[in-house]
């Protein structure tokens, strides 16, 4: 059975870090999955290795069908997938055209910009769990979920992104929230040090 994982939260120094290649894939099947389970739990997108405290070069992302809103209710995450990913070493090789949308993060919950900017389309060349190397085109809304999670290995988060008037707004704005999550972020550090 995969796990759910705790998911980092804004304020944990793992988010902030450069995460390592991955060069040794005995554990990437089972982490994935974990990973896996652990976005469809939070109701998320995509989850980076960060995310769950694993500073390695790894996301998973998931397309969801579209139901109507009162169905949406019903029907749990896990039976809407339409389409997994699970994307390790992965790099941006062609990307092109601009695009302004809306992001949230699992560690960031409740929190969304409208504004957040992107590149329309990207190629990437990544490995699945396996080491196998794969190429993926992806556009739009799919296209904005890699390259958001791709930054999550960087160590950047969305607002990171946002022109500076609107970054700065964002942290005014959220300053409360924001603070309330660095405090959990604190507590679950001192309790996973114990
Ligand atoms: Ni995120």
């Amino acid at each position: 059975m995969a796990e759910v994982l705790p998911i980092r939260l804004y304020g944990d120094p793992v988010l902030r870090k450069k995460a390592r290649p991955v060069t040794d894939f005995s554990g990437i099947p089972r982490l994935a999955e974990n990973m896996l389970e652990t976005m469809f739990e939070a109701g998320g997108v995509g989850l980076a290795g960060p995310q769950v405290g694993e500073a390695k070069r790894i996301f998973v992302a998931a397309l969801y069908q579209d139901l109507p809103e009162e169905e949406e209710e019903r029907v749990p995450l896990k039976k809407r997938v339409k389409e997994t990913f699970v994307m390790v070493n992965p790099r941006i090789t062609f990307a092109e055209g601009e695009a302004v949308g809306t992001e949230g993060c699992l560690s960031l919950p409740g929190l969304y910009s409208d504004d957040v900017p992107r590149k329309f389309r990207v190629r990437l060349e990544y490995q699945d769990e396996y080491g196998n190397p794969k190429v993926l085109e992806a556009e739009d809304y799919l296209a904005r979920i890699v390259q958001h999670e791709l930054d999550h290995l960087e160590g950047i988060l969305f607002f990171d992104r946002l022109p500076p008037p609107l970054r700065k707004q964002f942290l005014e704005e959220n300053r409360a929230e924001l603070a309330r999550m660095q405090k959990e972020a604190k507590a679950f550090l001192r309790e996973l040090a114990r």
